[in-house]
């Protein structure tokens, strides 16, 4: 790709970038959110029309007028949105719309699942074709995702972070795949804000900012140092930005806590200004508890307090009016309305308090998100520009913005920082620990050992939905951690 350009109504996505993916590598694509990435592999895989510029295919150039073409052209792209059909089986998303036939042209539905369950197994994963996707976990459909698009035979496959949300067992995984696919010539590029895997699995990466281009590097020429700075233009000293805090009132007490079938006996406390980490493989049930106490998901029994009070919450709006928020990592489906604005996204949760006999006084509204806009430093090109075509990174801090709006007394953070780039990570754990020094109580929910470990006064581990370890900020190790992950007990 020379040359690349392309603007979107008040925002130049891309401009002047270049872009080479040879057979056989592995070619790290990273950048700050917003930098351009998804866009630069939308084009390459037809779902966008650049503006300017040429595209390469074998030497040839080629116009790719649609992603029906650029798979005929041997392109596969793994987008960073999953677009999966929940209600239908696993097997079937696989093929859509390529469905094996038989003469006459009617599914050959018996050899498409056999040909889905061997792909499945290649790929190691203990997934019933013929279970309906929607009842995966995000995980699981995101492992599906990658197996259909390995299914296609592509000469150039396109990874839009396909480890988002991938355990360390999962993303190994998929590194083997990725592995058995160079010496096949197929080219791969890895979109990824893990950087750490950059340089186990890339060959050369290129790096964009603020959409252009900025250069590429074999990787044995980079350290990661060198490399976030080729990416934020500057040097990011701090990364686990967390102060001592002097624990206050309990401000949340879960006592007993079961929800059948998801997790058993959960009692925990969380201080005024405390920030809790509670660390566990996918599936251990971690994120069901912050989902359950939110009254998103059925408890069984147990009991809840705040502020020593004990209270009754069967749905959102009533965790919320006891000062609870949650800020999930399915920002699609929990966190935001992407129809709507960023301004109207983050005002959502208090705009009674914006308003006055019915009206919403929009000034103070405006103050409010464009303050919102700077403390997080989101890329958006105006507050009245809808949810659904901000950046991946850019939508988590939509959904963070809002809770921050609500004043709450606890926050429930799963995964906070699930895509989102380095220097913006930085960003939220400052932003933790203001919160925390304004006597929130925060309970940080992550599969990343680093941020559990640098960020948490105090550590809970759980392992098949139960609580196996507890460990203060100084004796934690990730050694320890990831031993009770797998199940042994250990108690502070
Ligand atoms: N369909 C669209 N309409 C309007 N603006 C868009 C659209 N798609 C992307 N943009 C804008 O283009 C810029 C680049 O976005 P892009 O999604 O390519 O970033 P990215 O590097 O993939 O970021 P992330 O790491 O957060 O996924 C952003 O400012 C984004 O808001
Ligand atoms: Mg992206």
């Amino acid at each position: 790709m020379e040359g690349i350009s392309k603007s979107f109504p008040g925002v130049q996505a891309l401009r002047d970038v270049q872009f080479e993916v040879q057979g056989g590598e592995v070619h790290a694509l990273v950048g700050e959110n917003g930098a351009g990435k998804s866009t630069l592999m939308r084009i390459l895989g037809g779902v966008h029309q650049r503006d300017a510029g040429e595209i390469h295919l074998r030497g040839q150039p080629v116009e790719i007028p649609s992603p029906v073409y650029a798979r005929m052209l041997g392109i596969s792209i793994i987008h960073q949105e999953l677009n999966q059909v929940p209600a239908l089986p696993v097997a079937e998303n696989i093929f859509l719309g390529r469905e094996p036939r038989r003469a006459g042209g009617f599914v050959d539905w018996k050899t498409m699942y056999a040909r889905a369950n061997t792909l499945l197994q290649d790929l190691g994963l203990p997934i019933d074709p013929r279970r309906r996707l929607g009842t995966l976990t995000v995980a699981e459909q995101q492992l599906v995702e990658i197996a259909k698009a390995l299914s296609v035979e592509a000469d150039l496959v396109i990874m839009d972070e396909p480890t988002a949300a991938l355990t360390v067992e999962e993303t190994e995984r998929l590194f083997r795949f990725i592995r058995d696919l160079r010496p096949r010539g197929v080219g791969i590029v890895y979109i990824t804000h893990r950087l750490e895997e950059i340089f186990t699995i890339a060959d050369r990466v290129t790096v964009l900012r603020d959409g252009q281009y900025v250069g590429t590097y074999a990787i044995g020429e980079l350290t990661m140092d060198g490399l976030i700075r080729l990416m934020v233009g500057r040097q990011l000293t701090e990364k686990f930005p967390k102060e001592p805090v002097a624990a206050g009132a309990p401000v949340l007490e879960v006592r007993g806590l079961t929800s059948r079938g998801r997790f058993t006996d959960v009692s925990f406390t969380v201080h005024r200004g405390e920030i809790l980490g509670i660390a566990g493989l996918i599936g251990s049930g971690k994120a069901a508890v912050a989902h359950a106490i939110f009254g998103a998901i059925p408890v069984d029994s147990g009991e809840i307090l705040v502020d020593g009070h004990p209270v009754t919450i069967r749905s959102p709006s009533e965790a919320i009016a006891h000062g609870i928020g949650l800020v999930t990592e399915d920002r699609k489906r929990l966190g935001l309305v992407l129809g709507m604005s960023v301004t109207a996204n983050i005002t959502l949760p208090v705009l009674p308090e914006l308003e006055t006999a019915g009206f919403v006084r929009r000034r103070e509204e405006a103050a409010r998100v464009t303050q919102a806009i700077r403390d997080l430093d989101m890329a958006v090109a105006s507050p009245e520009q809808p949810a659904r075509n901000l950046s991946g990174g850019t939508q988590q801090k939509v959904v963070v913005a809002k809770w921050l709006q609500t004043r709450a007394r606890v926050l429930l953070l799963v995964e906070p920082t699930r895509g989102i780039d380095v220097g913006a990570k930085v960003e939220m754990y400052r932003l933790m620990v203001d919160l925390a020094r304004r006597g929130v109580g925060i309970v940080m929910i992550s599969s990343e050992l680093p941020e559990i470990l640098g960020m948490s006064d105090r550590i809970l581990v759980m392992h098949e939905g139960r609580i196996t370890g507890e460990f203060p900020r100084e004796t934690a190790t990730q050694e320890a951690i990831l031993a009770s992950a797998s199940g042994r007990i250990h108690r502070a």
